[in-house]
């Protein structure tokens, strides 16, 4: 087969609906509305209620990207949850969303960077389609990072949000498609954003569950301070890796951790903060569905069309971060019942062989 570029063909995403606005952590840690948009840009986030999960919200979002790209979940080769708060150690969360679309004939696996999750997802997805291992993926970022808050630390409980995000990226003959993928990491930081107990280091006991020690702990400035020098040059990175000017980029969706954040961010670039897709203001820090939330309301909101250059960048605990240069495909119009004859014929052969090729 022909390489082909993977585009990202549907699109859709999922919020809880019980909304805790600023004003609900007034009642919980001394802290005020003032402070928290002054400081975050946030003035409200979802929580999930009872019932709801990572897996399910993903499901959730699965779903209406799939009824976007017009894919059936039979049809799927490939599902990756980008997740930190995964509904279990194991099964992974990609595993329960298979079975609850009934992917039946598709690999599932998660990937764990914090909030980079989804770029690095989407890397990997984009990777595999490229080489002819997958046909197609199901590309979500989902997070309950409300299970992980320790609602006695107004430095960190006010900050965080849940939902899910998800993208259908398909293999194509289109020119366009993810353009350049940049992760990098550095562990020697892992500490200053983490939850300490829970895993084999710290396995779960009374003396961790009494020091508040399944928690979320961040050091917010120096988290602050990396956040935005590490994003700045995987952005200019991926830029480079794609020969695409910045100038050329129509829209910048950076993860939506803080407003502060991404004004540096674009400030630093030199990027006009207009082309700068910002929504933290409702959903808080989603983690790694920031990006794919963003991206669908981007959408929404007509603020992307056909050959659009899109500039994702983002950077989570670990420490990790990442930045993807795509160009915006959309709803196909290579619909899989108008191909041509000649490329059916081919995808044809290409099965046979690969049928025939263990005999
Ligand atoms: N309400 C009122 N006061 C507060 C609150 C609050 N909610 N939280 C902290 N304060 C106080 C502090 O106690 C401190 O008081 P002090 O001066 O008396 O000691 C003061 O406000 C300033 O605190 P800082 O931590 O210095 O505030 P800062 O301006 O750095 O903002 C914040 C904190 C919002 C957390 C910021 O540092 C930040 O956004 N950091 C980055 C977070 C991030 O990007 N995370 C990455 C991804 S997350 C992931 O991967 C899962």
């Amino acid at each position: 087969m022909a390489r082909q570029n993977a585009v990202i063909t549907g699109w859709g995403f999922y919020a809880p609906a019980k909304v805790m606005r600023n004003s609900d952590f007034e009642k919980l840690v001394d802290t005020n509305d003032q402070w928290i948009f002054e400081r975050t840009g946030i003035r409200e986030r979802r929580f999930a209620g009872p019932g709801e999960s990572t897996s399910t919200m993903a499901t959730s979002a699965a779903r209406s990207a799939l009824a976007k790209a017009k894919l059936k979940a039979a049809d799927l080769d490939l599902i990756i949850v980008g997740t930190c708060s995964p509904d279990y150690l194991f099964p992974a969360t990609a595993c329960l969303v298979q079975s609850a679309i009934g992917a039946d004939r598709s690999g599932a696996f998660d990937i764990e960077a914090a909030c980079t999750s989804f770029v690095s997802a989407l890397s990997v997805a984009n990777a595999m389609i490229v080489a002819g291992t997958v046909r197609n993926a199901l590309v979500i970022g989902a997070e309950t990072l409300s299970r992980f808050l320790d609602m006695t630390d107004r430095s960190t409980c006010i900050l965080f949000g849940d939902g899910a995000g998800a993208v259908v990226l398909e293999g194509s003959n289109a020119s366009v498609g993810i353009e350049s993928a940049v992760l990098r990491s550095d562990g020697s930081k892992g500490e200053l954003l983490y939850v300490p107990a829970g895993g084999t280091m710290h396995p779960a006991d009374q003396s961790t569950v009494d020091a508040r020690q399944h928690f979320i702990k961040m050091a917010g400035n120096e988290v602050f301070r990396l956040a935005v020098k590490s994003m700045v040059d995987a952005a200019e990175e991926a830029l480079s890796l794609a020969n695409v000017a910045l100038g050329d980029i129509a829209l910048l969706i950076p993860h939506q951790a803080n407003v502060r954040i991404m004004d540096a961010v674009a400030k630093r670039l030199h990027f006009p903060i207009e082309k700068v897709f910002v929504n933290v203001q409702r959903y808080g820090n989603t983690s790694a569905a920031s990006i794919p939330i963003a991206l669908c309301e981007a959408v929404e909101q007509g603020r992307l069309k056909r050959g659009d250059k899109v500039l994702l960048v983002a950077f989570g605990g670990g420490f990790t971060w990442g930045a993807s240069v795509l160009e915006w495909y959309g709803e196909h119009d290579w619909d899989r019942a108008t191909l041509s004859p000649l490329d059916i014929a081919a995808r044809k052969l290409g099965d046979l062989v690969d049928r025939v090729r263990p005999l």
